[in-house]
C-alpha cells in the first residue's frame, strides 16, 4: 500500500554535507520527498519526540547530539514506505548495518547514525504531526 514515514537527516550527516547523497538513497529506494524540511531542534522538540527513550541511559546523549546542530526533517511516500525506509537505513548500529545501506555507509556510530526513520504505522503517523502540519505536505 502507499505509506508515508518520517525521517530525520540527523546532525551528524548535516555537518558533513551529506544531505543530497542520503535525499539519492530514498529516491533510489522509491520514496519521493512530500514534505523537507531543515531546522534546528530545541530541547524540548529533541525531549518530547524521543520521550519512549527517556529513561534508557544514552537519552542525554540522544538528545545532546540532536540539539547539537540543524536537521533535516521530511516526509517520506512510497509504496511499503516504513518497510522501505527501514531496509535503506540500515540497522541502528553501523556496525550491523548491510552493505549499501544508508547507516553502512555514512553513520560514525550507534548515536551519529545518520537517519531517523518510523518503525511502525503509528509511530509515522505520529512522528509526521510532531513536525508537520497537514498545509505542508504537497504529495
Ligand atoms: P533513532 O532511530 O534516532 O532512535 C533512537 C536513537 O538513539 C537511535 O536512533 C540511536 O541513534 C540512539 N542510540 C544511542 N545509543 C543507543 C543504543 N545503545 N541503543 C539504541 N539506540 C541508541
Amino acid at each position: 500500500a502507499l505509506e508515508r514515514t518520517f525521517s530525520i537527516i540527523k546532525p551528524d550527516a548535516v555537518r558533513r554535507n551529506l544531505i543530497g547523497k542520503i535525499l539519492a538513497k530514498f529516491e533510489e529506494a522509491g520514496l519521493r520527498p512530500v514534505a523537507l524540511k531543515k531546522i534546528h531542534m530545541t530541547r524540548a522538540q529533541a525531549e518530547g519526540f524521543y520521550g519512549v527513550h527517556k529513561d534508557r541511559p544514552f537519552f542525554g546523549e540522544l538528545v545532546e547530539q540532536m540539539i547539537a546542530s540543524p536537521v533535516v526533517v521530511q516526509v517520506l511516500e512510497g509504496e511499503n514506505a516504513i518497510l522501505a525506509n527501514r531496509e535503506v537505513m540500515g540497522a541502528t548500529n553501523p556496525a550491523n548495518a548491510a552493505d549499501g545501506t544508508i547507516r553502512k555507509e555514512f553513520a560514525l556510530s550507534i548515536g551519529e547514525n545518520s537517519v531517523h526513520g518510523s518503525d511502525a504505522p503509528e509511530t509515522a503517523a505520529e512522528e509526521i504531526k510532531f513536525f508537520f502540519n497537514d498545509d505542508e505536505i504537497v504529495g
